[in-house]
This record gives C-alpha cells, structure tokens and sequence, in this order.
C-alpha cells in the first residue's frame, strides 16, 4: 500500500523500458499494483515483469500501440474488467523522429504526432471512466524540454507533439479538477535510454550532454520516476495540477 495505507493502482503506458520501466517500478517500490504496456518488446516487458514480481506486488502488462482506437478501449476495458478502477495513468509512450523540416516527410510527421499526443488523448479518454470510479485519481504526461524550448535534436514534429501534450495537460486539469482528477507532466531534458542513445554512446558524446546541463550530469530515467511519482500521489501533491515540473538539470535552454 502507498502513502497512508491507501491501496493504489497505476496504469503505464509504455512501462517495459526507459523511464516508463522507471516509473512502473517506482510505483511498485511504494507497493502499488502496476500494469503497464509495451509495443513491440515483448522480452522488455518479461524481463519488467520478473523484477515487479520480485518487489511483491500484483503487476501485470498487455501489448497496446497507443496510437490505435481500437486497441487503447480493448485494453481499457480489460483493465476496467480486472480492477474496476485505476488511480494512476501516466501516459509515457513515445516516440522520436531526428531531423531538419527537410528531412521530415509527412509520414513522420503524422506517426509522431499520433503516438505522442493522439495516443495520450485516446488513452486518457478511454481511461477516465477508471480514473473517476476511482477514490482518488491522477494523471501524469510525459512532456519534453522540447516542448516549451525547442530542442537542439529534436524534430519539429517531437517538439509539436510535446508542446501539445503539455496544452493538453492544461486543459484537462481545468477540465477535470471538479471531478477530483489532476493532471500534470513531467519535461525531462536528456534522459539516458534507448530513444537518446546515439547522443551519449561515447566518452566524448557524454561530456557534450553534461555540458549542456548547469549540474553537469546526465538525468537518468529513475529521476524522471521520482518526479512522476511525486506528482501523481496525493500525499505529496494534493493541491498541484496543471503543472509542468521540469527534469532538467538546470537546463533551461534548448
Ligand atoms: N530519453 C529522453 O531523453 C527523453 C527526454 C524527454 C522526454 N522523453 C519522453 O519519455 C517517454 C519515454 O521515452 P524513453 O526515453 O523511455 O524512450 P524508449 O526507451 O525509446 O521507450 C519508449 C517506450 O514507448 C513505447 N512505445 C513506442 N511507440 C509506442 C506506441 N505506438 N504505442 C505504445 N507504446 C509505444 C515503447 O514500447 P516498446 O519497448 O515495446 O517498443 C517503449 O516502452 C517518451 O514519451 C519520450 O518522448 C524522453
């Protein structure tokens, strides 16, 4: 049980790497239940798995593109099925595309737009029937630096779709407070996983990272965690919503 001994139940998209990995066991270490999705790794979200049940706590995990209608009611309505209610969504998928607007197609575009932001806005739809049968609930979005300062990597189309999900993050904690719902995001700067690797694989390429961050380091996916823990309980942020708390290591520049 979390906090005050309140049962809690988290739902995290994306959950089997990275820093959804971080925050599925982030929740499980405070004894939440987890269940979380991956999209093509299916060996990541075994190997989550194992360690979930190692921490002792009911975790489960289903396959969801969260950019498919279909998909994002079916797995709603199972987890709906299975637990009736959920406290926390964290809507962490994503996906990048690097490159100039020249070298983005509308292909791009539309594939990071649609798992970015469409993805959040199906998945949060579909869950908020859970979210509101629920005796407490949060949502948490997993924004980017590259949505409110551009970034120096980044494509257009990421930056678009992170500065959307931070407008969407704004307006449903409007939308959503008098039904007791909050909804904040988390921005991370560079965050050591998969999606960033090729900017820090060398000794040289790390330092050119710690450099553009004032505390001379690297964020690593476990500081996101904390971050998107710290927002969705209520224990500690019972009266935030509609914030973008920046993961950033001093870095406010792109
Ligand atoms: N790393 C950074 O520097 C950084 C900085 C700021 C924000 N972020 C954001 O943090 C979030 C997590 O990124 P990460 O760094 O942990 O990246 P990652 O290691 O590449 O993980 C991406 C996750 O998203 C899942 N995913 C990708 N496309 C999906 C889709 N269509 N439907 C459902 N799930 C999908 C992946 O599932 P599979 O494993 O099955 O492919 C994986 O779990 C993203 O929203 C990203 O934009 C990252």
């Amino acid at each position: 049980m979390a906090g005050s001994g309140r049962v809690c139940r988290v739902f995290v998209t994306g959950g089997d790497r990275g820093i959804g990995r971080a925050v599925v066991e982030r929740f499980a270490e405070a004894g939440c239940s987890v269940w979380f999705t991956y999209r093509g790794c299916r060996g990541c979200a075994e190997e989550t798995l194992r360690v979930l049940e190692g921490l002792g706590v009911e975790a489960r995990y289903s396959r969801l593109d969260v950019s498919d209608p279909g998909m994002v009611e079916e797995v709603a309505s199972r987890v709906g099925g299975a637990w009736g209610w959920v406290n926390v969504l964290v809507n962490n998928a994503g996906v990048i595309h690097f490159g100039s607007l020249e070298e983005t197609s509308l292909e791009d575009w539309e594939r990071v737009i649609r798992v970015n932001l469409t993805g959040a806005f199906l998945v949060t739809r579909a869950f908020l029937p859970l979210l509101e049968a629920a005796p407490w609930a949060s949502i948490v979005n997993v924004a980017s630096i590259a949505g409110e300062t551009g970034n120096v990597v980044a494509s257009a189309a990421y930056a678009a779709s992170k500065a959307g999900l931070i407008g969407l993050t704004r307006r449903l904690a409007v939308e959503l407070a008098p039904r007791g719902i909050r909804v904040n995001a988390v921005a991370p700067s560079f965050v050591e996983t998969d999606m960033v690797r090729g900017f820090i694989d060398t000794p040289e390429k790390r330092k050119r990272v710690e450099e553009l961050h004032p505390l001379r380091m690297i964020i690593q996916p476990r500081d996101v965690a904390e971050a998107v823990y710290f927002l969705a309980m209520p224990d500690t942020a019972r009266a935030i919503t509609g914030q973008v708390l920046r993961v950033n290591a001093g870095r406010l520049t792109c």
